[in-house]
């Protein structure tokens, strides 16, 4: 007999460009942890150290400075006025942070810490290539593969949209469209019956919004990303021109969504021919502000897609849909 630990056995990961996201079972159903995926760095005192150590924040010595990483980077960014330090653009490792790698492995490993079990499984999720082809992020997926490999694990990737798929569209026996809308970029992909018949990012997605929204208005990215994350909603008139701006890029970004999926159906070549219409779920931070399913709604109102879509719906809990997918494949690759 299975003991009672085996049972909750399984790590769900998402390495996101905003959030690293774990996923695990326990006797109520699942439990989520995240911390942010990114780091500042602060001048290196034994009073700074005393505190951080004191308040459990994570963090790390490098010579004269200490690298806090994870939740607090945001705070501790705002207070200095200063942007955070990203280890991944765009869904991927970030070539231009050399120390990008190695705050990922240990942000990863203040979550995960160690195999529970001798070679426990966990699925970490990976982003798709871009709509057209391009790269196939095989280094990313390596590297990743090594740092959890060496907590202990045993390690497979889950395509992101696939893993919203697993997540949140049981009901369907798993055919559907799956979007999760993080910070770096959009994953969407279309199963039916849990196969995969496409599966793509694209570029535009949160940090876009908040670069691009800063540029109009002069505001650093990282006070524009506090700002959207606090007030923003999708109104026909915005109080202020952060705001404002704001809404201008994220309708535009939801649009380039829409047209991604118009594109992404003309592409393939065999969609088969599905009888019924089919759900589409929309996971992740960025599909977080009131009214982002009206505006996606709205925005694939002027287009044609080959398949009926039966209901277009949030995640029950979008920040975890991921992780809680990476969790589900676990059990279907054991
Ligand atoms: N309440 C919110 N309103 C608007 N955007 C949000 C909210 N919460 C998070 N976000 C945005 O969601 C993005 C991160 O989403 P997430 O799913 O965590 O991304 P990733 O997969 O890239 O790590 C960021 O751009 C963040 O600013
Ligand atoms: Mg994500």
């Amino acid at each position: 007999m299975a003991s009672k630990k085996e049972e909750y056995l399984g790590v769900g990961l998402d390495v996101g460009t905003s959030r690293i996201v774990i996923a695990r079972r326990n006797e109520s159903g699942y439990e989520f942890q995240s911390q942010l995926d990114a780091f500042v760095e602060v001048p290196n005192s034994r009073m700074t150290k005393t505190v951080l150590e004191k308040e459990g924040i994570p963090h790390l010595i490098r010579d004269n400075t200490i690298l806090v990483f994870g939740n607090e980077a945001q705070t501790f960014a705002n207070l200095f006025h200063s942007e955070t330090r990203r280890p991944m653009r765009q869904g991927m490792l970030n070539p231009d942070e050399p120390d990008g790698l190695n705050l990922i492995k240990h942000i990863i490993q203040a979550l995960a810490s160690t195999s529970r079990t001798d070679r426990e499984k966990l699925c970490f999720s990976v982003p798709a290539p871009p709509l057209g082809g391009g790269d196939t992020h095989s280094y990313h997926q390596a590297a990743l593969r090594q740092i959890v490999t060496d907590l202990g694990y045993e390690a497979e990737p889950v395509d992101e949209g696939l893993a919203v798929i697993y997540s949140e569209l049981e009901g369907s026996n798993f055919t559907g469209i799956g979007i999760s809308c993080g910070g770096g970029m959009c994953n969407v992909c279309l199963a039916y019956l849990s196969v995969p018949i496409f599966s793509y990012s694209i570029g535009k997605a949160g940090d876009y919004v908040d670069e691009q929204a800063a540029r109009a208005s002069g505001e650093m990215a990282t006070r524009v990303r506090t700002i959207k994350e606090e007030q923003f909603k999708f109104a026909a008139q915005y109080e202020n021109n952060i705001l404002q701006a704001i809404g201008v890029y994220y309708e535009d970004m939801v649009n380039a969504l829409v047209d991604s999926l118009e594109e992404a159906f003309t592409r393939t070549k065999k969609v088969p021919r599905i009888a019924k219409p089919i759900p589409l779920v929309l996971s992740g931070g960025s599909s977080v502000p009131e009214g982002f399913v009206d505006q996606f709604k709205k925005s694939l109102e002027s287009r044609k897609l080959p398949v009926a879509i039966s209901d277009i719906r949030q995640a029950a809990d979008p920040l975890n849909a991921t992780a809680r997918g990476a969790l589900v494949a676990t059990l279907s690759s054991m």
